[in-house]
């Protein structure tokens, strides 16, 4: 499997309990590397733009009012089968649902309160990358 990178966002209710640093923790025991990092608070706007594909979804307005109630940290993981591996890594969304020893199970209080984000696919990734990190804010 090649080496991908992958988004993630650490979220607001992460950043509240100040575990930040037990979340890259489960990020580098995985064997994932964080190579962009930097703590944002997210406008409305940009959740809004960021979230677009859920925007008809009835969670649509409570997420982006949740992404926005506080700091975020934004991130880049590059590794080997980066996307797949953090996707395990995080967890099931709900965090009742999530296995053992994810981020989630460990660290989530809701479903929306759900301590992470990284992207599904390649071309979310894609996507994603270059919504908040410029190639020099990259440092594979
Ligand atoms: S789904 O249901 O499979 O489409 O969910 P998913 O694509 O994994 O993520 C949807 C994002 O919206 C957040 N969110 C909720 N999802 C489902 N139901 C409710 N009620 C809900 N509230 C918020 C969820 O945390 C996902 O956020 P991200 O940041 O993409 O992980």
């Amino acid at each position: 499997m090649a080496v991908q990178r992958t988004f993630s966002i650490v979220k607001p209710d992460a950043t509240k309990r100040n575990i930040t640093g037990k979340v890259n923790a489960k990020i580098e025991d995985a064997g994932l590397r964080i190579i962009a990092q930097k703590r944002i608070q997210l406008s409305k706007e940009q959740a809004g733009e960021f979230y677009g594909i859920h925007k008809e979804r009835p969670f649509y307005n409570d997420l982006v009012e949740f992404m926005t109630s506080g700091p975020v940290v934004v991130q880049v993981l590059e590794g080997e089968d980066a996307i797949a591996k953090y996707r395990e890594v995080m967890g099931a969304t709900n965090p009742k649902e999530a296995d053992a020893g994810t981020i989630r199970a460990e660290f989530a209080e809701s479903i929306d309160a759900n301590t992470v984000h990284g992207s599904d696919a390649p071309e979310t990734a894609a996507e994603e990358i270059p919504f908040f990190f410029s190639d020099d804010e990259i440092v594979g």
